[in-house]
């Protein structure tokens, strides 16, 4: 892996202005963030930095405003749940640049801690304008990015301000990144990967780049309904991409060529109906589903078996529910194999990833995200990273 500078790196920084990159894009109802993940991780970053004598800015976007001002959007309506989770006062400044950001700092003492704007208020954020990022580099002594879920975005605040300041990966960053090349960098071997979610069509280059890394490739969700077409399987009116199954069967034959062992569920939970508890729900073999029937879980034969494919791994890298998770009972197989996945974790045998979408959620859910070794908050970020890209904001970092 390119090495990047972290934390360690900084010489002194007392009185310095260090502009922090954070993603406070928390999920909001009636004006409370209703999850801190993302607010608790960056702490430490931005803690320590105070702690040091730095004086702290902290750059965000929140939500899509696409370059205007939206009094809805405003990051000082994240201010409040900023300051509970440092135990910290925090400075609300309404720009990211120019005079009245200058006299802000100006008039902040070594270890306060300054919110900025919204950095999407601006066009040049996700345009990478350098004009736009040079106003910014302006107010700061140095860079430091703790935001993977962002980082792949190639924007001002996530990429453009890594070239003109000198540049550091914050707490949550380098835990981030040492994770991931732990789980697909240079792993240990087998890798077992489990891919779950409603469609295949989302996942295409994550499948794509997962069998050529991985020994084990265990599908789950709606998208193993595609891949059973593919094989011929009948799976009446489940959910499945019928356009897709050629695409499937290309994945198959590559991941056959290059050692990768696809694993599809052989027993499965059906119903006639998606509600919780329904009066027709049954477990079959998959080759017995009615025309009626949806495939709504993996059944428990299949859980076990898949078990037993992570007891012969170690290392696991997850991202999508295994079933219709958000509903009883068809959250059994991923709260099943994700307690496997934990426990041979908290053994020492496995170094479990998890991240993206609603993964994180299905993890909780079955009560085990502590266990894991490691649980990404990144969304976009997370897959495009199993889709083997380059994030800008990392490659920014490495440069
Ligand atoms: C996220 O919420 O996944 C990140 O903050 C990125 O947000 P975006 O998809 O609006 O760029």
């Amino acid at each position: 892996m390119a090495a990047f500078k972290t934390l360690d790196d900084l010489g002194d920084v007392t009185g310095k202005v260090a502009l922090v990159r954070v993603d406070l894009n928390l999920p909001m109802a009636d004006g409370r963030a209703t999850d801190l993940t993302r607010a608790n991780a960056v702490a430490p970053t931005i803690l320590e930095l105070a702690d040091a004598g730095a004086k702290v800015l902290l750059l965000a976007h929140f939500g899509r405003p696409k370059g205007e001002r939206h009094s809805t959007l405003s990051l000082s309506l994240i201010q409040g749940e900023m300051e509970r989770v440092l135990g910290r006062e925090i400075m609300f400044i309404p720009e990211v640049s120019g005079p009245v950001a200058e006299q802000a700092v100006g008039i902040m003492r070594a270890g306060d801690i300054g919110l900025l704007e919204n950095t999407r208020f601006w066009p040049g954020e996700e345009k990478n304008d350098p004009a736009f990022a040079q106003g910014i580099a302006a107010i700061g002594d140095f860079y430091v990015n703790d935001a993977f879920s962002a980082a792949h975005r190639a924007h001002a605040s996530t990429e453009g301000l890594a070239h003109l300041l000198p540049a550091y990966a914050g707490r949550a960053m380098e835990k981030e990144l040492n994770a991931l090349e732990a789980a697909l960098g240079s792993p240990q071997t087998p890798v077992a990967a489990v891919v779950g979610g409603a469609k295949v069509s989302t996942k295409l280059a994550v499948l794509e780049n997962l069998v050529g890394k991985v020994q084990h490739l265990i599908i789950g969700g709606g998208m193993a309904n595609t891949f059973l077409a593919a094989r011929g399987v009948d799976v009446g009116k489940s959910l499945c991409e019928h356009d897709l199954t050629g695409t499937a069967e290309a994945i198959m034959e590559a991941a056959d060529k290059s050692g990768c062992t696809v694993h599809l569920p052989y027993d499965v939970v059906v119903a006639t109906e998606f509600a919780a508890n329904p009066a027709s729900l049954r477990i079959c073999n998959v080759h017995e589903v009615a025309p009626d029937e949806m495939i709504l879980d993996v059944g428990p034969q299949a859980v076990e078996a898949l078990g037993d494919v992570l007891k012969t791994c170690r290392t696991l890298v997850w991202n999508g529910p295994m079933g219709a998770f958000e509903i009883v009972p068809f959250d059994a197989a991923t709260v099943g194999l994700a307690k496997t996945a934990a426990a041979l974790s908290v053994e020492g045998s496995l170094t479990s990833v998890a991240g993206g979408g609603d993964t994180v959620a299905a993890l909780n859910h079955a009560g085990v995200a502590g266990d894991f070794t490691y649980i990404s908050t990144a969304g976009g970020a997370f897959l495009e990273w199993m889709e083997g890209k380059v994030l800008p904001g990392v490659a920014a970092l490495e440069a």
